[in-house]
């Protein structure tokens, strides 16, 4: 991709939050009273340690709700994103890049400007106003998956979890909510063809011939923050930049499939499947071994 259209593409973004901003700020005193009614109609759903969710909600009402229906139901120019299941099997960190970026080219505006605890916050409640509860069984031997997913298949180098490991790659302690068992796996065996977007993973061209491979943290208009493999973050001017464009390698091992016995990948999934259950405040049904 040359800088030009990358460019473009920031600038539509910012363009859209701004208007978003306007109407989101008339709708905050509208919605408080609809909020109280629809809090109770989820009190079941919502997590314990609510506090975080209820800021959410607010949140969505004065951001969200103006396209997206209070409810999450679908409005006149956003749709339903609470009951539909395309929706409800994406994983957390996929709805918050989509909130953090939006989706171009469509009316979904970028919100990177809320900051990721804020985001990671409106899904949560996304996923109160999706009324996600149904466990699925948990397959595998989790203790072994923590040992594999800490140990060999060194999946902590890259990734975070419960706040140890890697910051390279997503953290995955709240990944698998809402996954079952074999989306869980598709995940693992396909993470780049799992994503729908473009997880920011790029290769950038200086004016004076040196590269550098690493994932997009953060832009603006005239610079860039790239955060490389051994975790580094560098700053860089657009303007000593020739070209940025999509990493050739997708940085997560596509071979899973290969290096991880069948039960291996099982054992890794019940460890990921557990760990956000757990996150999540749910009960965590007791170890038992199924075949999915
Ligand atoms: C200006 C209207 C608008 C606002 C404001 C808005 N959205 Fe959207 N949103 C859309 C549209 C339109 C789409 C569908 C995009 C497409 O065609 O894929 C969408 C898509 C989405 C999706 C993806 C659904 C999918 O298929 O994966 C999520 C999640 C989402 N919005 C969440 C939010 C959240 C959370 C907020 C508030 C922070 C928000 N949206 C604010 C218009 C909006
Ligand atoms: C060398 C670094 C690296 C290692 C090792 C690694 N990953 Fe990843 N992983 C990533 C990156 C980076 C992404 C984001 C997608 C991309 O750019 O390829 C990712 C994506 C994922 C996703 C999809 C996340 C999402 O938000 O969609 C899952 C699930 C995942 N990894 C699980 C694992 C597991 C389990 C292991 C160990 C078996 C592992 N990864 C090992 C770097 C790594």
């Amino acid at each position: 991709m040359k800088l030009g259209s990358f460019r473009g593409v920031v600038f539509q973004s910012v363009l859209l939050s701004v208007g978003t901003l306007a109407w989101a700020a008339i709708l905050i005193t509208a919605s408080a009273t609809v909020l109280a009614q629809n809090s109770g109609k989820h009190a079941k759903t919502v997590r314990p340690d609510s506090e975080r969710v209820a800021e959410a909600s607010k949140i969505f009402a004065a951001t969200c709700a103006g396209c997206h229906g209070l409810d999450g139901r679908g409005g006149e120019r956003g749709p339903n994103i609470a009951s539909r299941q395309e929706v409800q099997r994406r994983s957390d960190g996929e709805l918050q890049r989509t909130v953090r970026n939006g989706i171009s080219e469509t009316g979904m505006p970028n919100f990177a400007f809320l900051g990721n605890a804020k985001i990671e916050a409106l899904v949560s409640y996304l996923r109160v106003l999706q009324g996600k509860s149904a466990p699925e069984p948990i397959p595998g031997n989790s203790q072994q998956g923590e040992s594999l997913f800490f140990g060999r298949a060194q999946c902590s180098k890259c990734h975070t979890l419960g706040g140890k490991g890697g910051f390279i790659g997503p953290d995955l302690t709240g990944f698998a909510e809402g996954l079952s068992p074999r989306e869980m796996s598709h995940a693992i065996l396909n993470p780049e063809r799992e994503s729908r977007q473009n997880r920011g993973s790029v290769s950038v061209t200086f004016v004076d011939g040196r590269s550098l491979d690493g994932i997009v943290r953060n832009e603006d208009n005239f610079s860039l923050q790239i955060q490389s493999l051994d975790g580094a973050f560098h700053l860089i001017q657009k303007a000593e930049v020739s070209e940025v464009k999509p990493a050739a390698k997708p940085l997560m091992p596509d071979d899973y499939g290969k290096t991880l016995s069948a039960t291996e990948l099982d054992d890794i999934v019940g460890f990921l499947m557990r760990t956000a259950r757990k996150e999540s405040g749910r009960a965590v049904p007791k170890e038992k071994h199924e075949d999915d």
